[in-house]
Formats: C-alpha cells, structure tokens, sequence
C-alpha cells in the first residue's frame, strides 16, 4: 500500500509522496541538505521573536526536512511540531533530535494538506522552500488549514521560490536563475536542479500567493522579494474573527 491509497484517505486528495520533490526521497541528497543549505535558522528565529515567539509559543513548521528552522526554535519555544510528508527526511530528523537532547518537538510524518493540529492552536507556523511543491489550488488549500490551525493573531512566516518577476519577464529571468546554478556532481545546488524547479515544482508568481492567502483569511503583514524576483519572504497574521466574504463570492 503507498500514501496514495492510505485508509480513509479521499480519492480526490493529492499525493503529497509523489509530489514532494525526487531529491526530498533521495537519502544521498537528504544526508548532503545540511551542507548545501543554510535555512538560516536563527535568523528566522530572531525574526519572529520579534512577532511575539517565545518560551510558551507552540510552533508548527510545515515541510520541516532536516529540520533546521524547528531544532533552533525549539531551544526557545515552548513545544514545536515538526512535519514532513517524507520519510527519509523524517529519518534524518529523527536522528539529529535523539543526538539534540531536545525534548519538546513532535516529528509527524504528514503533509500541508492531511496534518491535524492537536492541542492548543499555534501561536506560529513556519513554512520555507516547501509550499511550491503544491500546485496553486493546493496552496489555497494548505493556507487555509494553515489558518485554522493558528490563534487569532498567530503568525504564519513563509519563505520560498516564489516568482516577483513579470510575467513577460519570465523566460529571461527563470534563465538568469538557472544560470547561477554549479556544475553537476559538484558541492552545491547544480544547474540541473534549478532547471528541475523551475520545470517540474510549482512555484507561482507572488500576486497570485498572495491573493490565495488573502482568500484563506490571512493578513500579510510584510513581503520580501529578492532583487532577481526568485526569493519571497512573507509573514502574515490570522485577524480575529471568521474570514472575510468575498465581493464576488456570490
Ligand atoms: C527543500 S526542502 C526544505 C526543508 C526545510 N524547510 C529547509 O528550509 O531547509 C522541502 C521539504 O518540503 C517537504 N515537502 C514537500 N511537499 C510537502 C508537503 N505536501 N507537505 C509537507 N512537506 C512537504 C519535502 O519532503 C522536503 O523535506
């Protein structure tokens, strides 16, 4: 039996296994994450400590991987819950948890779209470079669970390839970017995985991410974009009360 056809799991849900990105299954490129990628993890603490983390703050963090960002906020907050739908990276997890000592994180092997929450909502949930493996509708999707799981005036901080560029753009940029990346087989991010990003992922433009996420119920508070328009960095809030109708939603 695989994921896809899991009990109780509905037809129609998609297979958050087979869309979680090749290299996210791989174990050779799982036990290499942490040398290739810096998640800047205290910084992103720091960050959102200035949103109100702290020592009783629950953290979700969806698409955890390695589990970088979820190990340095759980040295700082209350309880973190650290979830991947991939069980290599699970794996990985799991072993630098035991070698932490750290107490107060609940690996649970899910994805955006089949995660339950349980116990007292989250004050924060972390997301980065996870949510372009979700086509769009799925994003929509996965933001307003994402807003159902937090308090009102949680956070949602979320950090990913999200494209800033116009759309006319495009071609030039995606190849700008592309061209950044090393030769195969060498000890960073190659050429080939950039263009397999682009390719096969789901990556959208940050109108479009911030429109689902406005439609989900959440409030952006700041958008960060890098200067080649392949980099976004949000938080957003979860106002009080329900979410919003739409002009158009009748
Ligand atoms: C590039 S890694 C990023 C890991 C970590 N967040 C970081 O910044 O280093 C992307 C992670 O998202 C996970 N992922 C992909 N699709 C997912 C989904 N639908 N739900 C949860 N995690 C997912 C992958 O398994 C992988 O661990």
């Amino acid at each position: 039996m695989t994921a896809a056809d899991a009990p109780g799991r509905p037809g129609w849900l998609l297979d958050q296994v087979a869309s979680a990105g090749r290299e996210n299954l791989d174990a050779g490129h799982v036990a290499r994450y942490d040398a290739i990628e810096d998640a800047a993890p205290d910084r992103e603490v720091a960050l959102l400590q200035r949103w109100g983390m702290d020592g009783d703050s629950v953290v979700v963090e969806l698409g955890t991987g390695t589990g970088q960002f979820a190990l340095a906020a759980a040295r700082v907050c209350g309880r973190v819950v650290a979830v991947d739908v991939s069980p290599v990276m699970i794996a990985e997890l799991e072993a630098k948890l035991r070698r932490s000592g750290l107490e107060n994180v609940t690996v649970v092997q899910a994805g955006f779209l089949d995660y339950q929450h349980q116990g007292p909502p989250a004050d924060v949930v972390y997301s980065r470079y996870a949510m372009h493996h979700l086509p769009d509708f799925w994003k929509g999707v996965a933001l307003a669970r994402i807003r159902d799981a937090l308090r009102p005036g949680g956070v949602l901080r979320v950090w990913d390839v999200v494209w800033s560029f116009e759309v006319h753009e495009a071609e030039e940029r995606l190849e700008a970017w592309c061209a950044t990346g090393g030769p195969d087989g060498g000890d960073g991010w190659s050429r080939a995985d950039f263009e397999e990003h682009v390719r096969d992922e789901h990556s959208t433009f940050t109108w479009l991410f911030e429109a689902l996420a406005e439609r989900a119920g959440l409030v952006l508070e700041t958008a960060e974009y890098s200067a080649d328009g392949v980099f976004a960095e949000y938080v957003f809030s979860r106002p009080d009360g329900p979410v919003p109708e739409t002009a158009d939603s009748d």
